[in-house]
């Protein structure tokens, strides 16, 4: 049975919700500060707000769910901040690993997650290892992840396959190009949330964001809940988009 706490709203349209949705979870530090509190505080909240974020996109029937939790520049922040957010990776797994193959979701880290320190490799690789027979929503954890570092990697696959004579140079196109990345196969994020108010992409999803709707809000992230989540998808529902072209009235 739907929990009726996370029926869809409504005012959403069912037929029109975006099959993709990819998050920066941004302001967890601020919304600590607010309080006074550690910025690992505002981490641990963050955590629990990307429980109900995914409990949503399940229940109104998302695709493909991708949020950036830890970027290949985040090695620049303090190491205790570092290992706090490694830790809570090995915390949100152990918590979460069973409700979230309950869900039919499949796991998958994106990015360099496999140079991630050893506890933190090792639950990403058994998440993906134990959700991967599932069908239901894509769920995408973006750890050590970077855009550019994506697109170099996809080079270089590329490269050793027209190397090994599995690849000409006439079939690398578009589409060749993002089966390489590591959202191959899946279809492009029709919306980006970012929270906190900053209006920047910050190196995540570069290939795949050409032509996604991008939604901000002044919101903190562990502030985030299903009804901002609603309202970002009733913004993106209300936005016309014509990828490049026109729309049948202007044609006219
Ligand atoms: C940005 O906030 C957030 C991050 C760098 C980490 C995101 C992590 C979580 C939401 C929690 C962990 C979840 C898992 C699954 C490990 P910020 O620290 O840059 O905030 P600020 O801009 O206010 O300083």
């Amino acid at each position: 049975m739907v929990d009726s706490k996370i029926a869809l709203p409504s005012f959403l349209s069912a037929d029109k919700m975006p099959r993709h949705i990819a998050i920066i979870m941004d302001g967890n530090g601020r919304w600590a500060q607010n309080r006074g509190l550690p910025r690992t505080a505002g981490h641990r909240a963050g955590m629990e707000a990307l429980h109900g974020i995914v409990e949503c996109c399940v229940h109104w029937q998302v695709e493909v769910l991708t949020v950036y939790a830890f970027s290949t520049e985040n090695w620049k922040r303090p190491r205790k901040e570092i290992e706090c957010l490694m830790n809570l990776l090995v915390e949100y797994m152990h918590k979460e690993l069973q409700a979230l193959y309950d869900q039919n979701i499949q796991i998958r880290p994106i990015g360099n997650w496999t140079a991630l320190p050893k506890k933190a490799y090792e639950v990403s690789k058994e998440a993906k290892e134990y959700t991967k027979n599932n069908t239901g929503m894509l769920f995408n954890l973006a750890v050590n992840y970077g855009g550019r570092l994506e697109i170099v990697e996809a080079c270089k696959k590329i490269t050793n396959a027209c190397l090994a004579g599995q690849v000409t140079m006439q079939e690398i196109t578009e589409d060749l190009f993002a089966s390489y990345l590591d959202t191959g196969g899946q279809p492009d994020p029709d919306l980006l949330i970012r929270t906190a108010g900053e209006m920047r992409l910050s190196n995540f999803l570069l290939w795949q964001s050409a032509y996604t709707e991008f939604y901000r809000t002044d919101i903190f992230w562990p502030d985030f809940t299903g009804d901002h989540l609603a309202q970002a998808i009733y913004e993106y529902q209300n936005r016309k988009r014509r990828f490049g072209g026109l729309k049948q009235e202007q044609e006219e």
